[in-house]
């Protein structure tokens, strides 16, 4: 029997930046700490640890470290117990900035980088210790991904219906734009007895929706007991665990879309029909200096196989606008791939310089202005498209996952097969389940809809 003493409570202030890994990353390591003693918190300002979760991808999301640590420097100085704040910074500006953000920001006292946080509660103890750690010993920047899935905490906090599962990191793509290959490292798959384990305690604490993460993920590949496992194999094993009613996954390279992986959004019911796979640019002259290694023809007939497969399978994507030599004609390329692909949501970025890519150094780096007058024009069409996709569901019927309360009493707000947040009057008894919806309209970001069946009902089902 254990009989030390429970650990006095604590709060962590947890900021999360950047993609979805992060999310899950932070809620990561928040299940970590809680064996110490630590409560999540909302607000810094009354926090023991606030740990800051970065992002380099682009310049403007590396920036706001700094401006964070700014302010958390004050909040330090005005508060009288200021001085028993422990500043951490994690995530990916962690990994390529470490010795920077020490030299630069005397106010943080620990950086762990992304393959690290299984250490986390061991550094945050030894630097609120009598004798905190110094220099080199205030950073942990490693690039092992086994150590740290197999030493974070197996237990995970409740999370609702809906979780995030990361099952791949890193990437061997090299993308001539992109940090993550530097910040991620090589791509590291999870075995699979893992990762089942870690989805069936998932479903056992109430979450019917997982989306699998990872920088590549379909690029998934384990060893299995009969032998190779990829991602398509993966989800069939996820989809048989009771209570695992949907599966998504994020995020893909076009290059990794295996005819088995096409097979299963036709073949799995719980596979949903919206998935994520960035283009970038529809110029094949600059997917070529991108190193992307497919042309915009190539990406069409992988639309096509998609579609044919699973006919209702709506499409999101990157973008990238203003990369180095993007032309006007290579830009109306990318206006007419999204117009015959035509996307159900996206995200588009201003090409950004990242330090240590190839295409930092190119030489044609297209002018601010530009950039900002070409991304306008894309996300005009993407937000003509998005609300077109939305109206189109109008009148027909869906599975609704219930996953939060509405602003009103009586109304949940839940999400469609194709990510739609929709809301509906229905009972608190809903929550967690799904149900069939009628939609009704469509608002700027949401769906409204009407219960059309008052038994909870499966996806699989429907
Ligand atoms: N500049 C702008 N956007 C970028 N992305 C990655 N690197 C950059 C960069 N240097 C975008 C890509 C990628 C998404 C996660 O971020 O579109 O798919
Ligand atoms: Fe970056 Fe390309 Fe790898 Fe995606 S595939 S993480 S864009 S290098």
């Amino acid at each position: 029997m254990d009989t030390s003493p429970p650990a006095p409570r604590k709060r962590v202030h947890i900021k999360t930046y950047g993609c979805q890994m992060n999310v899950y990353d932070s809620e990561r390591m928040a299940d970590a700490l809680a064996p110490d003693g630590y409560d999540t918190t909302d607000d810094a300002a009354t926090a023991d640890l606030v740990l800051i979760n970065t992002c380099h991808i682009r310049e403007k999301a590396s920036e706001k470290l700094y401006s964070d640590l700014g302010r958390l420097r004050d909040m330090k100085a005005e508060r009288t117990d200021g001085a028993s704040v422990t500043i951490a910074v994690a995530g990916c500006v962690a990994q390529a900035e470490g010795p920077e953000i020490i030299r630069r920001a005397p106010v943080v006292d620990l950086v762990v980088g992304p393959q690290s946080y299984h250490r986390l509660p061991e550094l945050v103890a030894r630097s609120r210790s009598a004798a905190p750690p110094v220099g080199e010993d205030q950073l942990a920047a490693d690039f092992e991904p086994r150590a740290k899935f197999d030493l974070l905490p197996k237990q995970r906090r409740a999370v609702g219906p809906t979780a995030f599962l990361t099952v791949q990191e890193g990437c061997d793509k090299f993308c001539a734009f992109c940090v993550v290959p530097y910040t991620r490292g090589a791509e590291f798959s999870r075995p699979v007895a893992d990762i089942e384990a870690e989805a069936r305690r998932l479903a056992e604490s109430g979450v019917r929706e997982i989306t699998l993460l990872g920088q590549n993920v379909n690029a998934y590949h384990a060893d299995g007991a009969e032998g190779p496992v990829g991602l398509a194999a993966l989800m069939r094993r996820l989809a048989d665990i009771p209570g695992v009613e949907r599966l998504r996954y994020t995020t893909s390279h076009p290059n990794d879309m295996t005819d088995a992986l096409i097979a299963a959004h036709a073949e799995i019911p719980a596979v949903m029909p919206y998935l994520h796979l960035p283009v970038q640019s529809g110029s094949d002259r600059i997917l070529k200096a991108m190193n992307r290694r497919h042309t915009a023809d190539s990406y069409l007939r992988l639309v096509e196989r998609l579609r044919a497969a699973r006919p209702d399978l709506a499409l999101s994507g990157d973008f990238i606008v203003g990369f180095p030599g993007e032309t006007e004609a290579d830009f109306e390329a990318t206006l007419d791939m999204v117009r015959t692909v035509t996307y159900a949501g996206a995200f588009s970025f201003k090409y950004s310089r990242r330090p240590g890519t190839p295409a930092a150094s190119a030489a044609e780096q297209v002018p601010e202005s530009v950039k900002a007058e070409r991304l306008a024009r894309l996300n005009a069409l993407l937000e003509d498209q998005r609300q077109a996709f939305n109206r189109s569901k109008i009148g027909t019927v869906m599975p609704i996952l219930f996953e939060r309360q509405g602003r009103h009493p009586g109304q949940l707000i839940g999400r469609s097969p194709w990510l739609q947040s929709v809301w509906t009057e229905a009972p608190e008894t809903l929550m967690g389940q799904i149900a069939q919806v009628e939609i009704t309209d469509v608002g700027p970001n949401s769906l409204v809809g009407r219960r059309v069946d008052t038994s909870p009902q499966s996806d699989a089902a429907a």
